[in-house]
């Protein structure tokens, strides 16, 4: 899809399409009078004004008219037309012309930025949104469909905008680069767990560092051992393809004075089997998935750089792959890891913590001022919060807080879980400091935070994020749907970018 911003007036546009959104408050009749005029008596003729209400999502679509279709989208009523309201109508516009093999349209930005929905957005904010939508809803994972449809057609948007406003320009830009973003992401996780494992995810992450001008580093074994990792090891030791950690440090090209450092911190099972304590057989492709935390922070840092973020932001993704054999860990198993602490492993299918403590001790070394790690830890959080939300629990509530702020705006949903002590405390191992599962499966995400939260040193703000539900198969929302669906990449960098 070709997005592109044009001053002039809408009236005077000659592409095939034009659409327009409607608000549930406003007169249709009006709206077109003022934007088109010569289409206005037909569609009194119509009684469009009775047919077509503006309900958020609805469409009215009038075909060749006069040479032209126009293509009326619902916002429902203009305060509660929110950016992700403006997001999700940028998806359908951008599916329904798709599916209508329309090569080219005219957009009426201003009957979408009208909005009133989100508090301070400006209208820049609304294109951005719209174009985002627009963008993401044209992902598709078809490289090994043999079959991939020849007529593929690829939709030319124009945003039409009566009064230049480059902000707008800029927006959609933004708005390319997010989408690009959350793309790399949805393709790590998407691939599957035989052609990436920790090496080649390595090797992606390289080549993309180099497209994105990020500097990036990977430790091997030998370099992961004299880390004394014993987390990462342990986990990954039970498969042929060994583990990797891999750096990526952005930093801008003019330090800003009081610049945060942001450290990101990525769990990349690239496959999880369980282990010896081995999943059962149902579904347990969807494993592949298993390091959209990894795949998450690795886009949202090349963002970072692309959106030239004012703040440095480091990220840090254990990778490996874990798998039963006879040189696997097993239930029983003390771990020795890089901060001292040893741990307890009663089930090998609790192995995104193992690798995480030792990722996060080394991200606290570079003293980062905001430490978030991102993880598809839990399956307790897809039964608290479903595939719609992550779930963020952490030290400092006006981190938190922050990050909430940075989710309002993109869209993307997080809710706060507690860590209370008598979690922390159902962590502590008989044999060795910690154990890696807790007693029973109750508060299952929360103990899980409460077991990243003892490799968090005194003074370090820290927010641990679970996207075990929302990483894929978001299909409410009609910019993601089956498959990954990179949610948390723009929260991450509007994060970044914004504390
Ligand atoms: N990768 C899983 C978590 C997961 C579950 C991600 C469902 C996505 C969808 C994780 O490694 C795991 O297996 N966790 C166990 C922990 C338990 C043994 C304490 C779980 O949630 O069952
Ligand atoms: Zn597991
Ligand atoms: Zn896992």
């Amino acid at each position: 899809m070709n997005i592109t911003v044009k001053t002039q007036s809408f009236g005077k546009t000659s592409e095939n399409v034009l659409v327009m959104g409607v608000h549930s408050n406003e007169k249709k009749e009006a709206l077109v009078s003022k934007l088109l005029k010569p289409y206005a008596d037909h569609l009194k003729s119509l009684g469009a004004e009775k047919v077509f209400v503006g309900s958020p999502g609805s469409t009215y679509f009038l075909r060749n008219f006069d040479g032209q279709s126009l293509l009326f989208f619902g916002l429902g009523e203009a305060k509660s037309a929110s950016c992700e309201v403006v997001r999700c109508a940028g998806a359908k516009v951008s599916k329904i012309l798709a599916a209508e093999k329309v090569k080219s349209a005219a957009v009426s930005i201003d009957t979408f930025t009208s909005s009133k929905g989100s508090k301070g957005a400006k209208a820049e904010d609304y294109v951005q949104a719209f174009a985002e939508g627009a963008f993401l809803a044209t992902y598709k994972f078809d490289k090994y469909k043999t079959d991939k449809k020849k007529e593929n057609v690829k939709v030319d948007l124009v945003l039409v905008q009566e009064n230049r406003a480059a902000a707008n320009s800029k927006a959609v830009e933004v708005a390319e680069a997010c989408a690009d973003a959350v793309f790399i992401a949805r393709d790590l996780s998407n691939e599957p767990g035989s052609t990436i494992y920790p090496q080649t995810l390595a090797k992606t992450t390289e080549a993309l560092a180099k497209k994105y001008g990020v500097k990036c580093k990977v430790l091997d074994v030998p370099a992961i051992k004299k880390e004394k990792m014993g987390g990462l090891m342990g986990v990954g030791q039970g498969s042929s393809r060994t583990p990797r950690f891999i750096i990526l440090e952005y930093k801008p090209k003019k330090a800003k004075r009081g610049a945060k450092k942001v450290g990101f911190v990525g769990k990349a099972i690239t496959f999880d089997s369980g282990g010896i304590s081995l999943k059962p057989g149902l579904q347990m492709d969807e494993m592949k998935h298993d390091m959209s935390g990894g795949a998450n922070v690795i886009a949202a840092t090349l963002l970072a750089a692309k959106l030239k973020c004012p703040n440095p932001v480091s990220a840090y993704i254990a990778a490996a792959e874990n798998m039963p054999s006879g040189t696997a860990i097993v239930p029983s198993t003390i771990l020795n890891t890089r901060s001292g602490k040893t741990i307890e492993v009663l089930n090998t299918d609790a192995e995104g913590r193992l690798v995480l403590a030792d990722a996060l001790d080394y991200a606290q070394d570079e003293k980062p001022d905001y430490l978030i790690d991102a993880a598809t830890l839990t399956g307790a959080v897809v039964i608290a919060l479903g595939n719609v939300c992550s779930a963020i629990m952490g030290n400092d509530q006006k981190m938190m807080d922050k990050y909430m702020s940075a989710a309002e705006k993109t869209g993307e949903k997080h809710w706060q879980l507690p860590i209370f002590k008598e979690y922390t405390d159902d962590m502590k191992g008989k044999v060795g400091d910690l154990r890696n599962i807790g007693g029973d499966r109750s508060a299952g995400s929360s103990k899980a935070g409460a077991f990243l939260q003892e490799f968090v040193r005194d003074g370090v703000s820290w927010m641990h994020i679970d996207c075990a539900g929302s990483a894929w198969n978001q299909r409410h929302l009609p910019y993601a749907g089956m498959g990954a669906s990179g949610h948390g990449v723009r929260t991450l960098c509007e994060f970044a970018c914004s504390v």
